[in-house]
């Protein structure tokens, strides 16, 4: 009787709960502002954003803080978070903010046709915006393009001594091996990680745009970075910066098999977004051309909306066949990448 009674209680609770939430999704339609958690800080977003504001009336209030800060914010503030969308780096995160529950799906249309599949989420509760590739940056003076051919390749002999990498700690290099685990199997993965850490130059530190510098103090030869960093040094207001950007050319591993890894920066919306039909509208609004080839300069990164058009920097690099593995797969696999590096010792390299 008892299990009876609370039975029908949980039923008309999850009835009224079911009830609100309607009640609170038909009241987005009314919403005239939206609450964006976002890693970026450029004025061309600030500028999209302003014309975004201008076309539809919608208000976007921006909260800035680092990529993990604002997962850790989100899952803090549970379902009170005012948060509508989360803009991140890097699929691994995106698909750590879906693990957590952080995130719902949409079933926009408009996004199913202008980010390709292997760019968004399979549930489709995120959507990537920009694209970088991890690449070799290589000393132009002392390496040939082509010395250079695949990222396996880099485990030779005869680069010992010569290659520049960060730690393993960052997502970057966690996703880079997370795609090798995807494309071979673990144990070669492994096999990877293990000649890549025995032909560094140096114990693994710094940014990415570090090792750029360190090939040009003549540390090491080649440098595995992401793309818009060579972007960020040849624009840099730093002089150094530029100079280390001009000493390297850019090669893109792998273009006789699977393709250069690629990452993106991307976008979902809350799980708890309480103004879901404006946060779509918001996606939507980013995946079109114009806000695509705005969005994409601002870090030097490549649109993911196949209709838009590359920067000239991005041109003068020319075009280059990607890994169109599904980044899904990089934050699946983000576990196993770590304990490799750990087992191959990456970052205690001549310790
Ligand atoms: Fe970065």
């Amino acid at each position: 009787m008892i299990k009876k009674l609370l039975l029908l209680v949980f039923a008309s609770l999850l009835i009224a709960s079911c009830t609100t939430s309607e009640q609170s999704n038909d009241s987005t339609s009314k919403d005239k502002e939206i609450t964006l958690y976002t890693h970026r800080h450029y004025d061309t977003d600030k500028e999209i954003i302003a014309k975004f504001e201008k076309d539809t009336g919608i208000k976007v209030n921006v909260v800035k803080a680092n990529a993990d800060e604002l997962i850790q914010k989100m899952e803090s503030e549970g379902a009170q978070s005012p948060a509508d969308l989360l803009i991140s780096v890097d699929a691994g995160r995106l698909v750590r903010a879906k693990e957590k529950g952080l995130l719902q799906a949409t079933d926009s249309e408009v996004l199913k046709k202008t980010v390709p599949e292997n760019l968004r989420d399979a549930d489709n509760q995120w959507f990537a915006l920009t694209k970088r590739a991890r690449i070799i940056a290589y000393d132009k003076e002392k390496v040939k393009a082509e010395d250079l051919s695949t990222y396996e390749a880099l485990t030779d002999e005869k680069w010992k001594g010569k290659i520049l990498i960060r730690p393993s700690s960052n997502i970057y290099n966690q996703s880079l091996l997370a795609s090798i685990i995807a494309n071979t199997d673990k144990e070669k993965a492994k096999t990877w990680a293990e000649g890549i850490t025995k032909n560094m130059a140096r114990t693994p530190k710094g940014n990415d745009r570090d090792q750029v510098k360190a090939v040009l103090a003549g540390e090491g030869e080649l440098a595995i970075i992401n793309t818009y960093y060579l972007g960020k040094l040849l624009n840099s207001e730093d002089e150094n910066e530029v100079k280390a950007g001009k000493s390297v050319s850019i090669f893109f591993p792998n273009q006789d098999d699977r393709g250069t890894h690629i990452n993106v920066s991307g976008i979902g919306i809350a799980k708890n977004a309480p103004n879901r039909e404006a946060a779509v509208k918001f996606i939507e609004y980013l995946a079109g051309i114009e806000a695509q080839e705005k969005f994409a300069e601002a870090n030097y990164e490549y649109p993911v909306n196949p209709e838009a058009k590359v920067s000239e920097l991005l041109k003068s690099w020319g075009e280059f066949k990607e890994d169109k593995l599904a980044l899904t797969k990089l934050g699946e696999l983000n576990k196993d990448a770590v304990i490799i590096f750990d087992e191959v010792k990456w970052d205690k390299k001549g310790e």
